[in-house]
């Protein structure tokens, strides 16, 4: 069995990690151990004695207990029971305490994860593929009980962790921190490597040490942002150059989309603390007797061999039990979008020009972006008027499907349910619908304001009138967008509830429409995080379409997020179009990684860029399912000084490879560049034609051992490696 669990010590073996930690002195949860497989039988509940290592002052105990909390690796830490460290939970007793002391009352065992209620979390399709393990305790003074889930997956390293708030006693708890998790890491020779930026500047990685004090990566922005992405990893054993493919990384992911934070905390007595949830920041929550409170789900992952291998436990996951409905499994079609060639300025006429210039290269979708509805023209107005601008579009959106239909393109079409105008119907005839504080100015953030999803008129009101227009045309697609953050709530707590809310009507219409696929958006990648996955199988990067730019970006993302997620489009360009990298096979090569399309306007292509597009069109039609779905590593990385990118992706029976190569910025007599391929399989002999068009044939262990040469004039480039029969007996 994976997961061993006996009254006082606990055990999760995952595919190749084992995850131990035990009750200590009959009462508290201490961690022991969590990284490679060890044998069995191992005890390892020597190695939390603090009668060894305890400091001789300044340390505390209760009375008759000889627990030194705050020396003690814990898995689970509470407040005022002597462990000073930063806590996971903190609450308000109805005495107006705040000391908690959660004891170990027994286990549950099961095999299957159950949902977690009104929240996105992994799954599994089938009882038999995941196990879960629930740890329960109680303080028993108030009746609070913390109930520990911990979910492992069948060939999987992910563990899925999060808690329930039990309220078993007879008055009111007041949470004020309800962290998911928290765990003790033996050490602190750990350097923390996490994905932040702005918007256009997505998930840039940084990587800094675990010092001894507290270091924090959070959103307070209402939505988990484009500064922070709910998402941060410690590695050990590594530096920065190497981290890809050398060293311990313990990843540690929310499924969340709402203010959350996570800390890194150095301790005095040696071990780093990681605990992790929704923010404590402006959270309030009292829980009635007998009710409960469910917090999102922390996915661990864990990997010996550097960041890579920590991709490749993420990616399949979030794949294959994260996401949901017939797409997540299903090539994704390539699209143009008019946004970059058109903004809110078109007619039906324009529209369906590119959707001819699409169908000519071989596109499968057109996506009509912003500023058919209500009477929007700039972003001063309508949202929250759902009812098509007749002006714009005299037949309406089903005469637009229809006729998009005809040229051999899906229709797809851009929303923005989460908000509204201040000039709109909607906002005239409900000015208490969105999110504010009563008395007090209202914030616009591009000039819009937030719809305050806690209500359910509200949450009523936008499900009718998405639906309404979902059911008013062939549309197929749905860009599903949210262009600010939230600055003001009414009360604690209230940026949760709203959050709860935007998942109940992201859920009622997903399901209400399975044949439709929802691409999900925030200005670009505002809101690119594991609970959106849950509802829409893939996000909109970012709005930066440069592919400099967007090779960091691109980058930084697929350290978690796997490459069916991430959409990438070649837009149009500022600058001269044969400028280094700059020109249309830079920008193709760049979106072509992932869910490729355009956007930017194709009937003003001349004849040589159609004719270049057909052929890029043609050449992802054949990757598609490599780049889609096979395993992705990277190889080299933009954020080194260098100036190289490049990734490969690896069909999973690793018979079919796709590797692209990117200078982003010129190397005038530069050092030879040579760079190992990954993934493939040793034994194998691969079919490339290689850069001076020849055709190579080299077994696997070749290329990932002794590399590859790649060439310095060109500033991209991509082989597709194949292992014919011919050279595979
Ligand atoms: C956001 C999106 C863009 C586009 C505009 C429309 O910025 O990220 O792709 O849809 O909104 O207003």
């Amino acid at each position: 069995m994976p997961i061993i669990a006996t009254e006082n010590y606990f055990r999760l073996d995952t595919k190749t990690t084992s995850y131990i930690f035990c009750v200590h002195k009959e009462k508290y949860l201490a961690h022991l151990y969590w990284g490679r497989r060890l044998p069995e039988p191992s005890n390892l509940a020597h190695l939390v004695d603090t009668e060894i290592t305890r400091r001789p002052s300044f340390t505390t105990n209760i009375i008759g207990s000889p627990a030194y909390l705050e020396d003690t690796p814990l898995e689970f830490a509470c407040c005022g029971t002597g462990d000073n460290r930063e806590p996971v939970f903190h609450a308000v007793n109805p005495d107006g305490s705040t000391v908690c002391e959660f004891c170990y009352e027994g286990y549950h065992l099961s095999s299957g994860k159950p949902k977690l209620e009104g929240l996105p979390a992994t799954y599994s399709e089938n009882p038999g593929e995941s196990q879960t393990l629930e740890i329960i305790t109680k303080d028993p003074r108030t009746g609070l009980r913390a109930i520990l889930s911990y979910s492992i997956f069948d060939g999987s390293d992910a563990i899925a962790r999060s808690i329930r708030y039990k309220n078993s006693g007879s008055e009111i708890v007041e949470i004020l921190n309800p962290g998911s998790m928290g765990i003790d890491l033996w050490g602190l020779d750990y350097k923390i490597l996490h994905l932040h930026g702005d918007h256009m500047r997505e998930r840039n990685v940084e990587v800094v040490p675990v010092t001894n004090g507290l270091y924090s990566i959070e959103s307070k922005r209402g939505h988990s942002s484009h500064m922070q992405n709910p998402f941060v990893a410690l590695l050990r054993g590594t530096d920065e150059a190497n981290m890809e493919h050398s060293g311990e990384a313990f990843g540690f992911s929310l499924v969340y989309s709402g203010n959350f934070r996570a800390i890194v905390e150095g301790s005095r007595g040696g071990s780093t603390r990681v605990a992790m949830g929704i923010n404590p920041f402006n959270f309030h929550w009292l829980l009635a007797p007998g009710g409960t409170f469910q917090t999102p789900e922390v996915v661990l992952a864990y990997s010996a061999s550097g960041l890579d291998g920590l991709s490749a436990v993420y990616h399949p996951l979030y794949r294959s039990c994260l996401c949901r409905g017939k797409f997540k499994d299903k090539q994704r079609p390539m699209l143009i979008n008019n946004w970059e060639a058109t903004g809110m300025h078109f007619t039906e006429k324009k529209i369906l020009e590119i959707a001819k210039a699409g169908a000519e290269i071989g596109l499968e979708l057109l996506v009509l972006d912003d500023g058919w509805f209500g009477h929007r023209d700039n972003d001063l107005s309508s949202l929250g008027d759902w009812v098509v601008n007749k002006e714009k579009l005299p037949n309406g959106l089903s005469g637009l499907a229809h006729n998009t239909n005809s040229l051999g393109l899906q229709f797809g079409l851009w929303f923005e349910p989460e908000m509204v105008s201040p000039d709109s119907d909607l906002y005239r005839a409900h000015p208490d619908y969105c999110l504010h504080a009563e008395g007090r100015p209202r914030t616009e953030g591009r000039n819009q304001l937030v719809l305050d999803f806690s209500k359910p008129e509200v949450r009523e009101l936008v499900i009718s009138s998405v639906t309404d227009i979902l059911h008013s045309a062939n549309i197929t697609y749905v860009k599903w967008d949210c262009n600010r953050n939230i600055n003001e709530t009414a009360y604690l707590g209230h940026a949760h509830k709203h959050m709860l809310g935007v998942y109940e009507v992201m859920e009622k219409i997903t399901s209400a429409f399975p044949d439709v696929l929802f691409e999900g958006c925030s200005g670009g990648g505002g809101r690119f995080d594991p609970g959106m996955l849950y509802y829409m199988p893939q996000t909109w990067t970012s709005d930066n379409t440069d592919p400099v730019d967007r090779i960091k970006i691109q980058h930084g993302t697929s350290i978690v997020y796997p490459p069916s997620s991430m959409v990438a489009h070649i837009g149009r360009t500022e600058t001269g179009k044969h400028e280094f990298n700059q020109s249309l096979h830079f920008r193709a090569l760049v979106a072509m990684c992932f869910n490729f399309g355009f956007q930017l306007d194709l009937s003003n292509f001349s004849d040589e860029e159609k004719e270049q597009s057909k052929e890029y069109v043609k050449t992802y039609r054949k990757i598609r399912e490599v780049v889609q779905f096979g395993d992705f590593h990277r190889l080299e990385s933009p954020f080194a000084p260098d100036g190289y990118a490049s990734w490969i992706a690896v069909r999973q029976d690793k018979a079919k490879a796709v590797a692209f190569f990117f200078q982003t910025r010129p190397h005038r007599n530069g050092p030879d560049r040579r760079v190992r391929l990954r993934g493939l399989d040793p034994g194998k002999q691969y079919l490339f034609n290689s850069f001076d068009g020849s055709a190579c044939v080299r077994f696997g262990a070749e290329l990932m051992e002794a590399g590859l040469k790649v060439p310095m004039n060109e500033d991209a480039t991509m082989i597709i490696l194949e292992t014919p029969r011919k050279y595979n007996p």
